[in-house]
């Protein structure tokens, strides 16, 4: 991924209470937080520390909103079934081989958000963020309030893997990034030590782990090769052009 690389974004918003129709403005300032922490232009970014200033990453890709999607529905929550995708419960993704897909609802069980990796199925393409945690104004409220959950989805969506590797430290086959034991919530007090294999600092800001939205803010530049390359011809998402 060289120079700049646009990624058109469909956002489509399932409710059943006026709360959860959320604004075009709550909207659009999830835009602005994805293009902010794929830019490297967030305001936290010089908050890296200096042990990881060599690694930390400007992804250089860009969210444009294309449409906003809207419709009113009789389900109270939804859960990681897909049914907010399907024509009947739902609304089915807008040209999901060349358009991000992004869904807002209201998700049960205290879930926050959940992607599709790249290589699924066209049908259920996209990332799916609870109406709670959708932007960084309006509705949002918690420690899910800065549009985070849709940089780790949509981080998701282009292949990268929890920092921790889902196992106790397990590898999330990026390089840069340090073994992490197991998830980090809240905002850790730096240095957080690992105690795995080396016992390194753990990357606790990376927008890859469990923080709260406040505790997170960078990509390695590991992480930024393993994304560009389902872009790239052969890769998974290279029928976006980019
Ligand atoms: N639990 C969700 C996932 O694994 C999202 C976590 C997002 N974290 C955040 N601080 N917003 O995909
Ligand atoms: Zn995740
Ligand atoms: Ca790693």
């Amino acid at each position: 991924v060289n120079g700049k690389v646009e990624i058109p974004v469909v956002v489509n918003v399932l409710y059943r209470t006026a709360a959860e129709n959320i604004s075009d403005s709550q909207i659009q300032s999830q835009i602005d937080v994805l293009n902010e922490d794929f830019n490297a232009t967030n305001a936290d970014y010089n908050d890296v520390p200096a042990l990881f200033s060599g690694v930390k990453a400007n992804v250089g890709i860009t969210f444009v909103l294309q449409k906003i999607v809207r419709k009113s529905v009789r389900t109270v929550s939804f859960s990681t079934n897909d049914a907010m995708k399907s024509s009947n419960k739902g609304i089915p993704p807008t040209s999901p081989s060349t358009v991000l897909n992004m869904w807002s609802c209201n998700l049960g069980g205290g879930i926050l958000g959940y992607a599709q990796f790249p290589g699924g199925s066209l049908a259920t393409d996209g990332v799916v963020i609870d109406n709670n945690a959708f932007g960084r104004t309006g509705t949002v409220s918690g420690v899910y309030n800065l549009g985070r959950t849709a940089t780790h989805e949509v981080g998701h969506w282009m292949n990268l893997r929890h920092i921790w590797g889902d196992a106790t430290c397990g590898s999330d086959s990026v390089d840069d990034t340090p073994s992490h034991n197991t998830a980090n919530y809240g905002v850790p007090a730096y240095p957080h030590y690992s105690t795995c294999t080396g016992t390194p600092v753990e990357m606790t800001m990376n927008y890859m782990d469990y923080t709260d939205d406040r505790g997170m803010y960078m990509f390695s530049n590991g992480q930024k090769s393993r994304m560009a390359a389902i872009f790239i011809s052969g890769g998974a998402r290279a029928s976006f052009g980019i």
